[in-house]
């Protein structure tokens, strides 16, 4: 689901970018990556999160893709610059990833999966590109966040099937992806890296 006014505002601003950097720096304390690895950002928005990923995991490959074709023009934009690792980028359904299995060391997701109805698909999608050992990075919010009685109002989710914590948990490891750091707070989200067995 792409994002409405009022969230699209609340992602492309300063304050993410911080929040982002904050939470690169943890996940890149809980798992690093090894050498020459290949990377995918789903749901990748405008770029700003990828730039941070390239400064602190040194991928030397990353691949972004987002269902909202404006993000990946100002994602593609912003990273331009010809001192970064090779980047491509995509418009695609993180339902069906245009990608191999196990093409992947790492996949980054910020966000993203709350915004899908059938967000155990896009799991499962994940699973399928990551390689056995390879690291998904992953920010998801609680509906008691972003659907409460005032952000209902304010922000556009999907209404139905939505998970919290222990749903989140037991959709990773029906996936084969065994947790190795969470920071989580149970009235807003999760904060974590699981790595594929
Ligand atoms: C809350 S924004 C987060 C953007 C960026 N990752 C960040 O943290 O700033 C969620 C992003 O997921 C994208 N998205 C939503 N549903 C998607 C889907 N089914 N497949 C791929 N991307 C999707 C949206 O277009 C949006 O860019």
């Amino acid at each position: 689901m792409k994002l409405n006014w009022a969230e699209r505002w609340a992602v492309n601003n300063p304050v993410r970018v911080f929040e982002q950097r904050l939470e690169i720096n943890a996940l890149h304390r809980a798992a690093a990556l090894r050498p020459g690895s290949t990377v995918l950002e789903i749901g990748a928005g405008r770029g700003a999160g990828a730039e941070i990923i390239i400064e602190k995991f040194k991928p030397s490959r990353l691949h972004l893709m987002d269902l909202d074709r404006e993000m990946i023009i100002k994602a593609r934009k912003r990273l331009a610059a010809s001192d970064h690792p090779p980047v491509s980028s995509c418009v695609a359904d993180v339902l069906r990833l245009p990608y191999n299995d196990a093409m992947f060391d790492a996949v980054f997701g910020f966000g993203v999966l709350h915004h899908v109805p059938d967000w155990r698909g896009g799991l499962a999608e994940i699973a399928r590109v990551l390689r056995t050992g390879g690291c998904y990075f992953f920010e998801e919010l609680y509906p008691s966040l972003y659907q409460n009685f005032i952000t209902r109002h304010i922000l556009l989710h999907p209404t139905e099937n939505r998970f919290k914590s222990e749903d989140w948990k037991a959709a990773l490891r029906q996936q084969n992806l065994k947790v190795v750091k969470t920071l989580e707070k149970k009235m807003l989200g999760i904060l974590g890296a699981a790595v594929k067995e």
